[in-house]
């Protein structure tokens, strides 16, 4: 008996040492943890429960009849963050460069399959050399059982990919299916085709961190959500964010009161607005000021930065906030802020997350680039988004609200639950000075003419009542006493249904 004990033990620990002391020195020597590693940041102590140890590859062609390593390059189970279960997969570079063999996609798609049985999040870190090449075809269709997975998972129970190594080919659309992505700088990348291939066909010389590495695609791709310093704080700013998350998409997120009071009022929001209506403010400063205990989780501070979207919470409960930004391009929506606010709304609304907007948006960004582009399938995103939305959805006003752009953010024409201004707002189809010289063209001539009627425009619609008068505003409100009244609002909206028309799906123009 003992015997068979200390065997179990020998086989466990082999399998712990995956692919050997060596290679995980070289692997800390590139500032990367190693799988297991990871995974104890991640989860709560002593949580994991580990499953498949003993698994491995089936492979015998190439001499891999004989290099087996349990548990075959992934490290999967479950587990728990801030005392709440999530499933998790960690690959493992040490064994195969973690390269992913039928066997290993089996481990992964076995905890997916548990995690939509109790309706809980996967997280999945990313560390891959990709398909096992020694097994061909076997590991393309074990990619696409996950990618299936990855489908049938979207919008059921929230899904997180990190990704701390390489992710390349094929390999990068899982993470890219999954709800968010983080990324670690300078030691993950992610790309379709390698550096080597686009210089082949290209004839372009671009490293791999330029090609595909967390700055690339926080900035510029918008691919990824957040780019983190090192893999330490990956983690730890992980487990933070799952805290806003419920575990799936029949239960609400935990609710987190705090000591900050829901009817508390902030007096210097009064004066953020400033008087020149061109001068922009910061609207950071305004969900700093409005959320519980100024903790906001803003996801892809660097990309699209006219708009910003995150986590927060009112009154104990998960918001997902979206803004416009005056201080980049005035808060114009163009087709990267569209798209990357719609996701956000889709993904809030899949999970039961009340939908918070900030608008101050002068309309629709002009320019042959933007309609080459496609601003309108891509601006229609954002529009379809919010009017499918069905969360509870709260819109406060604090300044321009003009043309399209008024009715795409969570207007109530697009079903806005509440919807609020400040007395500052301008709520009209355009700008004063563009409307007189449009209607009023043959006065282009006489600007004193034209001044008059200007300040007779502005006079008549930037102001909140006009669309007050219609009920398009149910409120205008002191900005001192925003967070007050959204948090009643959310309240009153706690038990909110809507009960659309049956349909398959609907089809959002993508
Ligand atoms: C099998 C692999 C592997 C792979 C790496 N290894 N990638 N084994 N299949 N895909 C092994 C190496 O042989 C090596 O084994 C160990 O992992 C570490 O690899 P190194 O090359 O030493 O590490 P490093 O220098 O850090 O380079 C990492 C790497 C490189 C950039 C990922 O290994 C690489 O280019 N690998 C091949 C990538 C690739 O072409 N994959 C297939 C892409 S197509 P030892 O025993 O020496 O430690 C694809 C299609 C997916 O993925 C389609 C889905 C639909």
């Amino acid at each position: 008996m003992q015997d068979i004990l200390q065997q179990l033990e020998a086989k466990r620990a082999k399998a712990r040492l995956g692919g050997g002391e060596k290679r995980i020195a070289a692997q800390h020597a590139k500032g990367k943890l190693t799988a297991r590693e990871r995974l104890e940041l991640l989860l709560d102590d002593g949580s994991f429960e580990e499953w498949d140890m003993f698994v491995e590859h089936r492979c015998a062609d190439f001499g891999m009849a004989d290099n087996k390593v349990p548990g075959d390059g992934v490290v999967t189970g479950y587990g728990t963050i801030n005392g709440r279960l999530v499933f998790v997969f960690s690959q493992d570079f040490t064994v195969f460069g973690g390269a992913l063999s039928e066997a290993h996609a089996e481990k992964i798609c076995k905890v997916m399959d548990q995690a939509m049985k109790v309706g809980a999040p996967v997280i999945g870190i990313n560390d891959s050399g990709g398909a096992r090449i020694q097994e061909g075809v076997a590991s393309l269709g074990g990619y696409a059982e996950v990618f299936q997975r990855n489908v049938m998972a979207s919008g059921v129970v929230p899904q997180i990919s990190l990704i701390m190594g390489p992710c390349a080919g094929g390999a990068v659309y899982s993470p890219a299916m999954t709800d968010f992505i983080f990324m670690v700088k300078d030691s993950s990348y992610m790309f379709v085709t390698g550096p080597e291939v686009v210089k082949t066909v290209t004839h372009e010389e671009v490293t791999a961190e330029a090609l595909g590495g967390a700055t690339t695609h926080t900035h510029k791709s918008g691919v990824a959500d957040m780019a983190f310093d090192n893999d330490v704080d990956a983690l730890l700013m992980l487990r933070r964010f799952f805290n806003y998350l419920p575990g799936n998409n029949r239960t609400a997120p935990p609710l987190r009161r705090s000591s900050d009071p829901a009817d508390r009022t902030d007096h210097s929001l009064d004066t953020l607005v400033p008087d020149n209506p061109n001068q922009p403010y910061d609207i950071k400063e305004l969900i700093l000021k409005t959320v519980d205990d100024g903790d906001f989780f803003e996801l892809q501070p660097d990309y699209a930065k006219n708009i910003v979207i995150g986590f927060a919470r009112m009154d104990g409960q998960t918001v997902g906030i979206v803004a416009n930004q005056p201080l980049v391009l005035a808060g114009c929506l163009d087709i990267k802020s569209s798209i990357k606010a719609a996701r956000f709304v889709r993904f809030c609304d899949a999970f039961g997350i009340a939908v918070l907007t900030f608008v101050d948006v002068p309309g629709f960004m002009p320019g042959t680039s933007q309609e080459y582009g496609g601003i309108i399938k891509h601006g229609a995103k954002l529009l379809f988004a919010y009017a499918e939305c069905t969360v509870p959805k709260i819109t406060v006003i604090t300044r321009k609200a003009y043309g399209g752009a008024y009715d795409v953010m969570s207007s109530k024409h697009l079903r806005g639950d509440v919807n609020f201004a400040w007395p500052h707002a301008e709520i009209a189809v355009m700008g004063a000075k563009g409307a007189v010289e449009i209607i009023f063209r043959e006065e282009k001539g006489d600007p004193a003419k034209l001044a008059a009627r200007e300040a007779e425009y502005k006079a008549k619609f930037a102001n909140p009542f006009v669309a007050g008068a219609r009920g398009y505003i149910d409120d205008v409100i002191q900005p001192h006493e925003t967070r007050k009244r959204i948090c009643r609002s959310l309240a009153m909206l706690a038990h909110k249904k809507v009960d659309d028309p049956w349909r398959k799906h609907s089809n959002i123009p993508l």
